[in-house]
């Protein structure tokens, strides 16, 4: 066990180094808070605990969740922080600490990318996978069907997608009257589902055609809430984190050492097979 806090006992034998030699130095460290999970501003969006800063060079360990990386990195002069759920990039927006709400735009579909036309294609699916996202409340889900010998009423023909003018491709949104059609008729060689804001697609005056366009660009919200592993770390007032090359748990304290809440929360890293 000891040799998965060694990051914390180097950071200690340094406290203790410059408390010898530079007395004066410690109280400042020791008022640092959570040394390890600091904070950082990537565009407008604040990376802040459980989220955290993936593309630094100090990626042997993490304070934050699994899966919570934050990629700020700079496409086309400009920064954009991105994160992976399953594997596909999505353009962080917004992050709410107050009420655990992050807004999220698929990157293929978001206004980084400059497509012709202005005729976004939606691509794939929102996999959550395991993490502890929910999708908020405030979102409807979009079901696009391409190459299709046709449509049904209730849906709206995007025109600028048909691969022929046999094959044609539509988008509507998904609710009881519309979740069960048997789209077989029409020969769909696919479907995409993918969700976004209900207010974003509605037109206004209009209780038929959606702004799927305007809807795709603001993209969707995703709740978070604590990971279960974590409980113990945060309810003793830590931060929970993780070693990249043992996947071994770590819990982050203010003061530095990885015992929080001395006395009252005795917590050890565990490993997570
Ligand atoms: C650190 O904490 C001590 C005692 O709580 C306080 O007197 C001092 O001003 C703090 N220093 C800084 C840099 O915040
Ligand atoms: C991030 O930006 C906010 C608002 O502009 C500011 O209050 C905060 O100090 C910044 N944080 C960092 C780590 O730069
Ligand atoms: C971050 O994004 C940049 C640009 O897309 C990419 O080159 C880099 O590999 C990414 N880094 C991580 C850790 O995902
Ligand atoms: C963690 O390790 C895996 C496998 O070694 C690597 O693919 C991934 O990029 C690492 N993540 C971070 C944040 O360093
Ligand atoms: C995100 O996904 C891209 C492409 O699959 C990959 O190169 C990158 O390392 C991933 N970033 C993180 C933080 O997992
Ligand atoms: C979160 O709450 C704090 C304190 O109540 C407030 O100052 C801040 O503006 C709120 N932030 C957001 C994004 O609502
Ligand atoms: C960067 O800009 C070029 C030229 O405008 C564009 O062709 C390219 O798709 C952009 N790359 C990304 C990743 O958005
Ligand atoms: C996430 O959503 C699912 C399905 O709506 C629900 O069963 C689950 O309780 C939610 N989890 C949390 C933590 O809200
Ligand atoms: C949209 O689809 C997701 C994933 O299947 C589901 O969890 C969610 O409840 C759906 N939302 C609405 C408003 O139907
Ligand atoms: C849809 O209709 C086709 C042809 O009428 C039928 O073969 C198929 O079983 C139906 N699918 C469902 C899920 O009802
Ligand atoms: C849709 O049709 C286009 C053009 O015919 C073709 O290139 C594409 O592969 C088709 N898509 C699927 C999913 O079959
Ligand atoms: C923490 O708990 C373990 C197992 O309960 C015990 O062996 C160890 O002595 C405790 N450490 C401290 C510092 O209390």
């Amino acid at each position: 066990m000891s040799r998965n806090l060694r990051p914390v006992s180097s950071v200690l034998l340094i406290f203790i180094f410059f408390s010898v030699i530079f007395p004066e130095v410690l109280p400042q460290l020791i008022n640092s808070s959570y040394p390890n999970c600091p904070s950082y501003n990537c565009s407008d969006v604040t990376i802040d605990y459980p989220f955290w800063r993936s593309d630094t060079e100090f990626t042997s360990q993490f304070c934050g969740y699994e899966g919570f990386g934050i990629n700020c990195s700079v496409i086309n002069n400009t920064v954009i922080p991105t994160i992976n759920l399953s594997g596909e990039p999505y353009h962080v927006q917004r992050i709410n600490y107050n009420t655990s709400v992050i807004s999220l735009v698929d990157y293929d579909v978001s206004n980084i990318i400059h497509v012709p036309n202005d005729c976004p294609r939606v691509r794939h699916g929102i996999d959550l996978g395991t993490l502890s996202f929910n999708f908020s409340q405030s979102n409807a889900n979009l079901s696009f069907h391409y190459n299709c010998t046709g449509y049904p009423s209730f849906a709206n023909a995007i025109p600028c997608l048909d691969s022929s003018t046999v094959r044609k491709a539509s988008v509507n949104v998904i609710n009881p009257a519309t979740e069960n059609f048997n789209w077989s008729e029409y020969a769909c060689d696919e479907e995409v589902v993918t969700t976004v804001l209900r207010e974003a697609i509605i037109v206004a005056g209009s209780d038929q055609g959606i702004n799927y366009v305007s809807g795709l660009r603001r993209g969707f919200e995703l709740n978070w809430w604590p990971v279960e592993d974590c409980r113990k770390c945060e309810e003793s007032e830590g931060r929970c984190g993780r070693n990249n090359n043992t996947s071994e748990l770590m819990c982050f304290c203010s003061d530095g050492t990885n015992q929080c809440n001395k006395g009252t929360f005795n917590y050890t890293t565990t490993r997570i097979s």
